[in-house]
């Protein structure tokens, strides 16, 4: 790709004694993917976790960076690899010798957790200085010399480990969370002997480390750091202090600097949400590229290429590091350097699957099903089918879409039928909650990948039997959405009642007094109290739990309440809707009963559970004579990232 297009992000770059061929780095991140066979297995390398980082490879990504615990008292969740340990050969030989078949390198990310952990029961935590982190109540233990030295020991011990299996660098994560962090932040680090007090003292700890590891592995050996810019928190230090430090750790020979921000106690920098813009985080990698002389990686929501070559091109960045969009699509890299950007899967910032980690789960992907299955749905498993069927999907939303794109990859003739003038289904509201417009990326992807295939989507078209009978197909899977149900409030209801589909569908029905009821958890409340306003509204939103929108993906909660309150929303919580009298909303304290009247309101908009849409799928069933499938909210109604990998799966059984 010399002086193509991309040719910036495809030319090859030197860390120490590597070359990498690109500037992509699949950016280290924790993915749960450890074994968890019983306490004494507890965080060991597994076939699932080799398989991720070798998909990325196998995708072009130029350097893949695995992240890991250090010490038996640095692991952040149970299902953290631990570096140190040397039952870990096999799986990462095997992990690097197939990296590097690809002509990608791997690096080594190596945390001691220090004072965050996502354990439900927390063990003993250890930082600088005895103090709770500012982003929970857990206090911590204040590191003794000896245990400093211990844990220094096991850095090293994984170096030399990880180079003798085939690792070509390590990085060192003084980043959002962990130990290392702590060490040189002016707020968290009390300590009054050499270990703290002053900027040089600060940095005793995280440089002896990195001088020890330099021993241990020899001069060339990449040392990178992962580096929190900036604390981004009224406490934290801010990117000027950032640099000091990267100064400084160049000077001790570190080979590049991997730029982050955010912490624990603002979560929204660290894996930055929807509602944080694209690239928010080049401003500091530039910053840092004018303070050091050593190669910088930029991060954060980089999910595009051409986004990508500028970065580079403007000179803000020399690596480009990608995350969640190599999660998404580990086939960017590819993509990109073959012209195929339309083809690209974008990662909508929705933390929603891969966000799961800090809930011990394992890393997916609500976009794509195959992250964390690589070995089951990753690139290259989808066989063509043994028989070309004709296959009918009635429904174009997600379900239907995602169904249709892999059956026919799998070489079915496929036709989608459609009854509204457009394919997204409730994508198509979900992307209208204001800051959400990337969610349309879930559907346009699918209909981009059918209209390259020469699949047609029918729109304005109602698949009824007599359709299904003429067009006589092998299959049908019925893909039909559901429904939203309203309660019945009774003749003296004297306000406009609306679900949240229909008032994100008819904003002029949407008046300037609103109450939204979560009963589901999940975005229909708070993204309906938002757009309403957002239109200018007055808000409450009400909810039998203890706080609304329990089950939205943590950080963007956050920004949702930020938005709200900002906004003068008003929340009541722990109360259930007793009564309507006429524009007086009543609701009372779930464990008190206590009233609470909200008056005057002229909008009543209730989110509650929906019904399945599927008529067509019984009737069909019913009466016999073809495969039929149903899948998505017709089958029940779910979240993108179950109906998703349903489809997935139901496309591969056709
Ligand atoms: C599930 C998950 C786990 C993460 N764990 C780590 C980690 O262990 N080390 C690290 O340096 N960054 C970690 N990160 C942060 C990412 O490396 C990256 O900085 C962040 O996701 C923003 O980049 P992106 O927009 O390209 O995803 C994690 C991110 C995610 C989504
Ligand atoms: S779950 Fe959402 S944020 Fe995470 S990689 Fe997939 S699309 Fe991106």
């Amino acid at each position: 790709m010399q002086n193509g297009p991309l040719s910036r992000l495809f030319s090859p770059i030197q860390l120490g004694n590597v070359t990498l061929k690109n500037r992509i780095i699949f950016l280290a991140h924790w993915t749960n993917y450890g074994n968890n066979h019983g306490y004494k297995e507890d965080g060991l390398a597994s076939e699932r976790l080799a398989m991720h980082y070798i998909e990325r490879a196998k995708g072009g990504a130029g350097l893949v960076c695995v992240t890991q615990s250090v010490s038996p008292t640095g692991q952040m969740g149970r299902t953290m690899v631990q570096a140190h340990d040397e039952r870990n050969e096999k799986v990462f030989r095997y992990m690097c010798e197939e990296i590097h078949k690809y002509g990608a390198k791997v690096f080594g990310q190596f945390n001691h957790c220090g004072h965050t952990s996502c354990m439900q029961r927390p063990p003993l935590l250890y930082a600088p200085t005895q103090m709770p982190g500012p982003h929970c109540y857990v206090n911590t233990k204040e590191l003794e010399i000896d245990e400093m030295e211990e844990i220094k020991s096991y850095y090293v011990k994984a170096a030399v480990y990880e180079k003798e299996w085939g690792f070509d660098g390590v990085e060192l994560k003084i980043a959002h969370d962990g130990l290392l962090r702590t060490f040189i932040s002016p707020y968290l680090n009390r300590r009054t002997d050499q270990y703290g007090g002053s900027f040089e003292n600060r940095m005793r700890y995280p440089l002896e480390i990195i001088g020890a590891i330099r021993e241990a592995v020899g001069d060339g050996y990449p040392i990178g750091v992962r580096l929190c810019m900036d604390e981004f928190t009224e406490w934290g230090y801010s990117w000027d202090y950032g640099i000091r430090v990267a100064k400084e750790l160049e000077k001790a020979g570190v080979t590049y600097i991997n730029s982050d921000a955010g912490c624990f106690s603002n979560y929204n920098f660290e894996i930055p949400n929807n509602y944080i813009p694209m690239g928010f985080g080049v401003y500091m990698a530039a910053e840092l590229k004018k303070a050091v002389r050593i190669p910088v990686a930029a991060f954060g929501r980089i999910n595009d290429p051409v986004q990508a070559e500028m970065i580079l091109e403007e000179g803000s960045a020399d690596m480009i590091g990608m995350c969640r969009q190599l999660i998404c699509d580990p086939e960017t890299p590819n993509k990109a350097r073959e012209g195929r950007l339309d083809d690209i899967r974008h990662c909508v910032a929705c933390s929603e699957g891969c966000g799961m980690v800090t809930q011990q789960e394992g890393v997916v992907c609500v976009h794509n099903p195959a992250a964390g299955r690589e070995k089951r749905l990753g690139i290259g498993t989808l066989e063509k089918a043994g028989r070309r069927k004709k296959i009918m999907v009635v429904g174009a939303g997600i379900a239907g879409l995602k169904t249709a794109e892999i059956a026919a990859r799998r070489g079915h003739e496929v036709k989608v039928y459609e009854k509204t003038s457009q394919a997204g289904g409730q994508m198509l509201l979900a992307e209208k909650i204001p800051m959400r417009a990337e969610m349309g990326e879930v559907y346009r992807y699918l209909r981009v990948q059918l209209q390259n295939m020469g699949v047609p989507i029918f729109y304005n078209c109602r698949a009824d039997e007599e359709k299904v009978r003429q067009e006589s197909p092998d299959a049908v899977v019925i893909a039909t959405g559901s429904r939203p149900v309203l309660p019945d409030l009774g003749k003296d209801c004297g306000l406009t009642l609306l679900d949240p589909r229909s008032a994100m569908e008819h904003p002029e029905r949407i008046g300037e007094k609103v109450v939204v009821i979560d009963r589901i958890g999940y975005w229909q409340a708070l993204g309906v109290a938002d757009y309403a306003a957002c239109l200018g509204a007055s808000v409450s939103v009400a909810t039998e739990r203890l706080f609304a929108g329990v089950d939205i993906e943590e950080t963007c909660r956050e920004n949702l309440n930020r938005r709200l309150y900002r906004k003068g929303a008003e929340f009541y919580t722990s109360c259930r809707l007793k009564e309507v009298i006429s524009d007086t909303v009543v609701f009372e304290n779930i464990f008190n009963h206590k009233e609470i009247r909200l008056e005057h309101v002229d909008t009543l908009i209730i989110a509650q559970e929906s019904r399945s849409e599927n008529q067509l799928y019984r009737l069909l069933k019913q009466k016999g004579g073809y495969e039929t499938y149903c899948v998505g909210d017709a089958a029940a109604p779910g979240t993108v990232l179950r109906i998703i990998f349903e489809a997935e799966e139901l496309g591969r059984k056709l």
